[in-house]
């Protein structure tokens, strides 16, 4: 987020500062290696850095004279389920340290639950800058709603702009900011208090974790129905304006550094508040039940997968990413490996990062070819374009039993049954003909 951010603000000819206490990853940008795998990033790199007014740093000193002071740090999850605020507080610190100037102004990207940002923020804020915020100092929360994968287009084309402020100063100085940002249409503004600011992000993401939590249940309605089949349900409600056509993908559950660690903190923090979130439980269970149920899906159409080869394909907890945080294929994989399967695994783009959670527990593919030779299934975990390029005969050419277990239902239906032992998640068994 931080680096999209910094991108897309270069790409608009702003004077660039972007600090990171991770001199590695410093060095890495400036020579023009991103440290991450995200689409348009490479290019959008280059052209910051030949432009002359983009610079990294791993000092905070640089940020003195700075107008607006954006803190992209992560905030992930304790054991509590709560989220550890350490790098938001420590960032904040060392920027009040050397603010300077008319009026600098910070903003509060990271995702912070409602009360952080005037509790816990401000305090640090006016005590190491020897400023008042609203007077000499200014403070948003300014949450972002970016996905990966499309980081960049969306920073570039957000559907909302959500500013929390406590003074009008501050709100004022970030809305002329992304004015000039984004020129005519400016995106729809959301002008609020830190607490609702903070908690739009927060209800947010939930609202879409419910709606993939529903899907899936649904789903697995359509597994037990004979011709159910969840796709032409989800066209079906997604055409009601009211409902929506988007997160109606029924899939293994949802994964990524947000949802998951998003949805826990807003539990932990409705648990402190002894506020009602029957809701938000039940959606976290039947996501992490969701996993188990792909590999349920496994031993049925295998018999027994003890002592099998199981290949897994995908392991990025979505297309278009390296990240396997959360991922559901890690979920997935917990389960064979605990029910005595030999698992084998190949990504596109995520093998590297996956290594560093499956360590030698699993054995790994060069290729698509290589992870399902010799396999007795294959379950598809990622919606990579590539896995769903072939053939049925590919499949059965090479598998020592052709089971296909389609978790993101992408490969084609028609092509597929009959020809592989083809499983679809969501997809009830055929009329008998
Ligand atoms: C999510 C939100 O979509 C962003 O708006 C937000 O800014 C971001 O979290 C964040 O808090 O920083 P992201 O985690 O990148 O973005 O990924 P999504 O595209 O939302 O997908 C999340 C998970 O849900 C993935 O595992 C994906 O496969 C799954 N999903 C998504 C489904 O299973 N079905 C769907 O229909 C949609």
């Amino acid at each position: 987020m931080g680096l999209c951010t910094a991108l897309c603000l270069a790409s608009k000819g702003f004077d660039l500062l972007g600090v990171d206490i991770d001199k590695k990853k410093v060095d890495s940008l400036r020579g023009g290696k991103p440290t991450i795998y995200e689409k348009g990033v490479k290019p959008y790199l280059s052209q910051a850095l030949s432009r002359g007014k983009t610079r990294f740093s791993d000092k905070f000193e640089v940020l003195a004279g700075c107008d607006l002071i954006f803190v992209t740090v992560g905030t992930p999850s304790l054991p509590s389920g709560g989220i550890d605020l350490s790098m938001v507080l420590s960032a904040t610190r060392s920027i009040a340290k050397v603010i300077s100037g008319d009026f600098p102004t910070v903003v509060i990207r990271s995702t912070v639950i409602p009360g952080t940002s005037a509790g816990r923020v401000r305090p640090i804020l006016e005590r190491y800058s020897k400023r008042r915020v609203g007077k000499d100092v200014g403070l948003c929360c300014n949450p972002e709603f970016l996905r990966e994968g499309q980081a960049i287009e969306d920073t570039l084309h957000p559907h909302k702009i959500v500013i929390g402020a406590g003074d009008r100063r501050s709100t004022r100085r970030l809305v002329s900011f992304y004015e000039s940002f984004y020129g005519r249409p400016v995106p729809p503004f959301i002008l609020t208090d830190y607490s609702n600011a903070e908690m739009i992000k927060y209800s947010n993401n939930a609202f879409l974790s419910l709606k993939i939590g529903y899907i899936n249940t649904i789903a697995r309605i359509c597994e037990k129905i004979e011709g159910g089949d969840v796709g032409i349900i989800a066209k079906g409600i997604g055409l009601d304006q009211r409902i929506g056509s988007s997160f109606l993908e029924a899939g293994p559950g949802f994964g990524g550094s947000c949802f998951p660690k998003d949805l826990d903190a807003l539990i932990a923090f409705a648990r402190t508040l002894t506020a009602e979130h029957r809701i938000l439980r039940a959606i976290k269970e039947l996501n992490e039940d969701q996993a188990s149920h792909v590999a349920m899906m496994v031993r049925d159409a295998l018999g027994a997968v003890r002592g099998k080869t199981v290949s897994v394909l995908g392991l990025a907890f979505k297309a278009g990413t390296d990240d396997v945080r959360d991922a559901a294929s890690l979920r997935v994989i917990k389960h064979l490996l605990r029910m005595g399967a030999r698992v084998k695994v190949y990504d596109p783009k995520a093998m590297s990062n996956a290594r560093l959670f499956l360590g030698d527990k699993v054995g790994y593919g060069e290729s698509m070819r290589e992870c399902i030779r010799g396999a007795e299934a294959c379950v598809l975990m990622t919606e990579w374009r590539e896995f769903s390029r072939h053939k049925p005969d590919y499949f059965s050419r090479l598998m020592k039993r052709p089971v296909i277990v389609d978790a993101r239902r992408l490969l084609n239906t028609g092509e597929f049954l009959g020809k592989v032992e083809y499983h679809r998640l969501g997809l009830g068994k055929a009329h008998p003909t």
